[in-house]
Formats: C-alpha cells, structure tokens, sequence
C-alpha cells in the first residue's frame, strides 16, 4: 500500500526528512497524491510536519499497531511468515484455532488491538483494552497429546525472555505461565488443543501482554495484582518492536523445543519465580499447600505437602505464600 511505503521512507530516512519530489518518484505516483496520502495518514494519528525545501517528517507515531512495521525487520524461519492484524475480534485464541482447522500453515499469527471475548485459564475471561497485546500462534508439532503442556511453558520463556531483552526488565514465569514483573502479573498465556486420540493435530499458543492499557482499566480487585510494562519502565512502549522479538523469541525456542524439550524446562526454572517458595495452589474446588519443589518432564508442579508426601499438580492457581 502507498501510505504504508510513504510511511516506511519516512521512518528510514537517516535526516528524517523525505522530499514531496522524492517520495513521489519512488512510489511512481504525482506529488498531489502523496499529499493525499500525508493527509491520510495525519487523519490516522500521524505527526507529519511538511518543512519547505526540507520535506516531510514524522513528529508523532500513534499507537497502533501495523503490519508493515512488524514485518519490517522479522527474521523468523517459521514463526510470523504469515500474520494477520485485526483491529477487534472476539479472541485471537479461536480465530486462530478456525484458521488452523481450515489448513492455516504452521507459524500463522493473528494479532488484534482489542478483543470483546478475550479467554484466560480455567474459563476465565481476559480482559483486553487497546494499548496491550493479544497475539495467537498456529503450530503443528508432531508430539503426542500429553507433552502439549510443555508448548504453554515454551510460550512462557520466549515471552519472558523477550520482555527480559527488549525492555530490559526483569520478567519472571510464575507456574505455570504467568508474566510477572514486581511480583505482579503482567501477562499470560492460554494454549489450545485439536488431536487425534494420542496425537496433537494443531496447537494455537495465546499470549495476552498488558503493555500500555491504564491500570484503571482493570477491575479494582486485580488492580492491586498487577502490573503493565509501561508502568514497570516508566514509559510507553512501541509495541512492534515488541511483537517482533516475541515472534523472534517463539522461533528460537520452539525450534529448540522440538530439538530438546528438557533445554525449554532448564530455562523455565531459570526464569521461574515459583520453585522453592511455599505455595498454595486452588483448583477444581480445592487448594493444596507446600513446598514447589520442581516440575516434572510433562510440565506438573511437584509440591511437597506438609506431611512429607509428593504430589504432582497438573492445574491450578498458585499464590505464593510467605515462611516456609
Ligand atoms: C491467563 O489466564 O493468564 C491466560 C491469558 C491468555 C490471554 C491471551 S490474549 C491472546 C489470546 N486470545 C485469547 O482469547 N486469550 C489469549
């Protein structure tokens, strides 16, 4: 699209400037029509200052995302040579798993600003204003049904070590999969599952990332539990660049996932903020407390109860709790 080359000269530019003249020979198209366009743009939020003899530049990047400016830059060898943006959808979790039952080649992502029917775990539902990110991940791992859980805690390492690089912050994977930042949430991830009796047939990995949205968004009773990435570095965050190192991350780890699992769960007790800790862990009407002792091959809490006893938890919420 013209408007989005328009936007990419710009954005290279080393001075910032780009001519009237120069954008219009590039493109091939009449300098009046790049006006139009510079007009569009302006009108989708856009700073674009026009200075005489200099040309035009970008004062201001609304926050949106765009496609272009994702791709721009992406070098992943599966995840993201497909991506489809939305501005709203139900949940980026289902439109993803129809694409994926119609055929959707492995790696597909779905991205959306805002979703009206966001799922978390346990059937809860994710609140999901604009400013944040929602993103889905088609895969097609030849793995038998019960390693599917370890995909969730992959999903986690590549999203906490994407935060921990990008923003230079330090995310911690409370289990199973929950972002944490400050010893609050700040974001989550929901895997979904088509198989055949024993065998996956597609998995689609949802990461929910609170990154801009207003605290004030949520319910007063999380507020307190949680936390946005803006709010930990103390700015706003571009969040293309962002998505790019969560795609960028997705590759390498599920490239080493399907290498060597045991690799993902070294690094998911490296980055985990649960092992050790005395937790309770609420479940299906009841909660258990102990010691997180380690998980086990297939991704369980093993905790040890206070009579010594091990047990291995498939589900649940963990809160950690204080002495030990
Ligand atoms: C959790 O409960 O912690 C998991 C939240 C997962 C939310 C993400 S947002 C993108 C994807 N689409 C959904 O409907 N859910 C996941």
């Amino acid at each position: 699209m013209q408007k989005d080359d328009i936007l990419r000269l710009l954005m290279e530019s080393k001075t910032g400037f780009v001519s009237g003249e120069e954008l219009a020979a590039k493109l091939g198209i009449s300098r009046t029509m790049v006006w139009k366009h510079i007009k569009a743009l302006r009108g989708s939020g856009f700073g674009i200052e026009a200075v005489p003899s200099q040309g035009y530049r970008i004062t201001m990047v609304p926050d949106v995302l765009r496609k272009s400016e994702v791709e721009q830059g992406l070098r992943t060898k599966l995840i993201g040579k497909e991506i489809h943006f939305y501005p709203e959808v139900a949940s980026t979790n289902t439109l993803a798993m129809e694409m994926a039952s119609r055929g959707a080649a492995e790696g597909t992502v779905v991205i959306a600003e805002t979703q009206t029917g966001g799922k978390g775990r346990l059937g809860r539902k994710w609140l999901s204003p604009r400013g944040n990110l929602y993103l889905s991940v088609v895969l097609r791992p030849n793995i038998p049904t019960h390693k599917a859980p370890l995909l969730t805690l992959m999903g986690a390492v590549a999203a906490a070590s994407a935060i921990r690089k990008h923003l230079e912050l330090p995310a911690g994977i409370k289990w199973p999969n929950d972002i944490f930042l400050s010893g609050k949430k700040a974001g989550g991830l929901l895997t979904e599952m088509s198989a055949e009796p024993d065998r996956v047939k597609h998995i689609v990995l949802g990461i929910g990332v609170d990154v801009n949205m207003d605290l004030k968004e949520l319910p007063a009773e999380i507020r307190p539990i949680s936390t946005t990435l803006s709010a930990e570095a103390g700015e706003k965050i571009d969040r293309s660049p962002l998505v790019r190192r969560i795609l960028t991350e997705l590759d390498r780890w599920y490239q080493v996932f399907l290498k060597n699992e045991a690799d993902v769960l070294r690094e998911w007790e490296r980055l985990n903020i649960t092992l050790g800790n005395r937790v309770a862990v609420s479940g299906g009407g009841r909660t258990l407390e102990g010691l997180a002792q380690g998980i086990d091959s297939e991704g369980r809490l093993i905790l040890e109860l206070d009579d010594d006893s091990l047990r291995q938890v498939a589900a649940g919420d963990v809160t950690l709790l204080k002495g030990r």
